[in-house]
């Protein structure tokens, strides 16, 4: 617009002076009805344009102070009369966020300047391994717009082959707008063909607090607290692994006796979209709000961690987390990938009434994500990468399960999650991690509208509440910029051969319905307000042992309560210190009759699995296996307090000669012993009939 106005400028001033030189009165009349003619056009396209820009963007408050960038020498400052933030340059670290005059918010105690807001990522060479850090500083940087109503700046790095950084091409932004309380970022990362192999195992962004204002944390209605501080975990004691220690001697008192854990605070990536952390004085909270889980990886139930003690705050666009190694981002040399991460937005706020109540700002933050959850996809960032809502497409369709024995016809796929993701095998998506996925949940009647989608070739994915297994959509999805596509036909068919015999557990990729002990009396269980699941403590999978000290789980088919006597996670068994072995679980039943020629089914769904190796036995305890599913799972599920980590499901044929008449037994056995964390978790087990 600026650059327009110049030239018209220009195109004026020589008018002018071609004026001068005319003759006749009318060659005056006719220029300057020229020029008049162009004022008008600028005029029209220039309050076009700023219409425009508040039609986009209900962000930008026309009544606020312009936003300002000053440059200095070491960094730029971005600041819009609410928020002020520093940069370096040109690798475009965080140094300061400062809100409504506050102080810095950052911690400028015990961080250097480019380690207290920041970019990065971990990834290994291929083939040597081995985890390096790199914070994709910028090596030059480029302002590329700044107007009153927008800064956005753009830190750059190209690779070359002589650098040790990743084999990447970033482009870091970051973007403030007019009367916003907070500020953007967005990163563009690209790699090209004929670069080296490697492998991404993390990325994200990381905030480090002040250390004496912020003492609050919240990541969800219930799991709201006063944090410990980071020098009660250097008093405290360290438990199992490094990230758990026990509070010896914390500053605050009533935390003696508790575990901290940073994976007390994860969160599934479909319920992560604000957390952070409340100062009392000044009453004033810092948020992450992430708009969008387009660009994070895994599914829905992917988790991953969100703030934690340091004060930290966190927005992980990808890790192994709950997973394992298999949600690597692996790339060969051959392969070109580029992926926007982002944008999130920093949101800072705060209540001038004297009510400390730190609600306030939680319920305010949650406000304004449901606000840049409705503007999402953005408008205003200005990368070409980052693809805008005309250029998006939707999937439309009505998800059915065909499960003969519970409904003779189809019935519709109520409060499903379906979801669009690189193509690959059925349940290919929970390890998916380089492309974009686009999940929603189905309504009672199974219909689903996936909105935004960013063109490119997908498949179509869905799990069902209630129903075993995985579905893929038979073809394709192809989405161009507009396209409307209506995904015909979306019938789920139940992975079911005959009649349930008997059943254990709820199909819903979780352990969350069997029994989870209270922790040891040794770890003091912190009081919140609300009550939070049982399951998000330290040192559960020392309670089995607790419960059954001198033999195994055996669960009776009729008599037996999954809620009670079933424990949530098969794990080992300590003899001795670092000495553990296999546990083995039996379920007894009783058939009345058995059709020795046909094959019953046993139906055998894994929440988690961590490096472990099931193995199934019928009526013989010394038998050979009659299955074993290999060695599978490092997604670490249970260490990190979780009931789900990546899903395992195998159908599995019992030969009717297997069984006999009268009581029977499933000898479980998980034969890996490594640890205290070598486990699986069941979803759901049944039995099923001859068809
Ligand atoms: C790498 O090579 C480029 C030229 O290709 C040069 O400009 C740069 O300084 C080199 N960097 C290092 C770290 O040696
Ligand atoms: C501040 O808190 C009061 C309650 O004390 C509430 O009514 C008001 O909406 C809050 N203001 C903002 C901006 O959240
Ligand atoms: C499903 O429910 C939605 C919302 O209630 C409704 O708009 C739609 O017409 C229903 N579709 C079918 C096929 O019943
Ligand atoms: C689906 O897309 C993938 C990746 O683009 C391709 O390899 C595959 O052949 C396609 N499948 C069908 C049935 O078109
Ligand atoms: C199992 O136990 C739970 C909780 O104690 C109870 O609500 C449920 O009714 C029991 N189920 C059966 C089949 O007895
Ligand atoms: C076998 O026993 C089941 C109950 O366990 C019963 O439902 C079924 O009718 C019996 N079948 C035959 C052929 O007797
Ligand atoms: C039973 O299962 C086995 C192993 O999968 C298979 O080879 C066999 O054909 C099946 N028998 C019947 C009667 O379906």
């Amino acid at each position: 617009m600026i650059f327009l106005a110049k030239i018209v400028l220009e195109m004026i001033e020589r008018m002018g002076r071609l004026m001068a030189r005319q003759r006749h009165w009318w060659n005056h009349y006719l220029i300057l009805g020229v020029a008049l003619q162009l004022f008008f056009l600028v005029g029209c396209s220039q309050s076009l344009h700023s219409k425009k820009l508040m039609e986009d963007n209900n962000q930008v408050d026309l009544s606020s102070p312009a936003v300002q960038l000053l440059r200095q020498d070491q960094h730029v400052v971005m600041s819009n009369g609410l928020v002020s933030i520093t940069l370096t340059v040109p690798g475009g670290a965080i140094t300061s966020v400062t809100y409504k005059g506050s102080d810095n918010l950052l911690d400028t105690q015990d961080r250097r300047e480019d380690d207290r807001g920041h970019w990065n990522i971990f990834w290994s060479k291929v083939p040597e391994g081995g985890t390096l850090v790199d914070n994709l500083e910028g090596t030059s940087y480029k302002i590329i717009v700044e107007n009153e109503n927008q800064i956005e700046i753009s830190f750059t790095r190209i690779w070359t082959s002589n650098s040790s950084n990743a084999p990447l091409n970033v482009d870091k932004r970051y973007v403030m707008l007019r009367g916003s309380p907070g500020f953007y970022s967005y990163a563009v990362l690209e790699r090209l063909k004929g670069w080296p192999a490697f492998d991404i195992e993390g990325g994200r962004i990381v905030f480090k607090l002040r250390k004496d204002k912020f003492h609050y944390m919240a990541m969800s209605n219930e799991r709201q607290r006063i944090m410990p501080t980071s020098g009660d975990r250097l008093t405290g004691k360290i438990l199992d692994y490094k990230e758990a220690v026990l509070l010896t001697n914390p500053t605050n008192p009533e935390f003696k006796g508790e575990v901290d854990d940073k994976y007390f605070y994860s969160c599934d990536n479909q319920d992560s979209q604000v957390h952070g952390w409340i100062s009392s004085d000044p009453h004033m909270g810092f948020w992450m709000i992430t708009p969008s889980n387009e660009f994070r990886t895994g599914g829905p139930n992917k988790q991953d961690l969100t703030s934690h003690v340091g004060p930290t705050v966190l927005a992980v666009f990808m890790s192994r987390h709950y997973v394992g190694k298999d949600i690597d981002l692996k790339f060969q040399t051959e392969e070109y990938w580029k992926k926007v991460l982002g944008p999130v937005f920093v949101y800072l706020n705060t209540n001038s009434s004297t009510n400390s109540d730190p609600s306030l700002l939680w319920n305010n933050a949650k406000q304004r994500m449901q606000k840049e959850i409705e503007n999402w996809p953005y408008s205003f960032p200005l990368s070409e990468d980052f693809v805008k809502a005309n250029k998006r497409g939707t999937v439309s369709g009505q998800l059915f399960v065909d499960d003969w024995y519970k409904n003779k016809h189809v019935m519709p796929g109520a409060s499903a999650y379906v979801g669009l993701a690189s193509p690959g095998a059925t349940g290919s998506w929970q390890f998916q991690s380089k492309g974009y996925q686009f999940w929603t949940q189905t309504n009672h009647n199974g219909s689903f509208l996936i909105k935004n989608v960013i063109p490119g070739t997908y498949n179509l994915f869905a799990w069902v509440f209630g129903t075993l297994g995985d579905y893929k959509y038979s073809s394709n999805i192809t989405i161009y910029p507009g396209s409307n596509v209506k995904a015909r036909n979306v019938v789920f068919k139940a992975p079911r051969k005959g009649p349930t015999l008997w059943e254990i557990g709820i199909p819903d990729r979780s352990a969350a319905e069997f029994f989870i002990p209270d922790p040891s009396p040794e770890f003091k269980i912190h009081k919140y307000r609300v009550e939070i699941e049982k399951f998000r403590q330290y040192g559960l999978w020392t309670r089995y042992q607790d419960l059954y000290p001198q033999n195994d789980l055996v669960f009776t088919i009729g008599t037996s309560n999954y809620t009670k006597d079933w424990f949530f996670a098969h794990v080992t068994r300590k003899v001795r210190n670092d000495v553990f072995i296999p546990t083995i679980w039996q379920i007894l039943f009783d058939l009345k009759n058995v059709s020795q020629g046909a094959n019953y089914t046993l139906q055998l769904a894994l929440a988690s699995a961590n490096n472990a190796e099931l193995q199934v036995r019928l009526n013989n305890r010394k038998s050979p296996p009659d299955f074993t599913t290999g060695v599978i799972g490092k997604d670490n599920a249970l260490a990190r307090h979780g009931v789900r980590g990546s899903y395992h499901f195998y159908s599995i044929d019992v030969a009717g000669s297997k069984l006999v008449v009268g009581r029977n037994i499933i000898y479980l056995t998980q034969v890996r012993s490594e640890g205290p964390f070598t486990e699986v978790m069941y979803d759901y087990i049944s039995l099923e009939g001859p068809a």
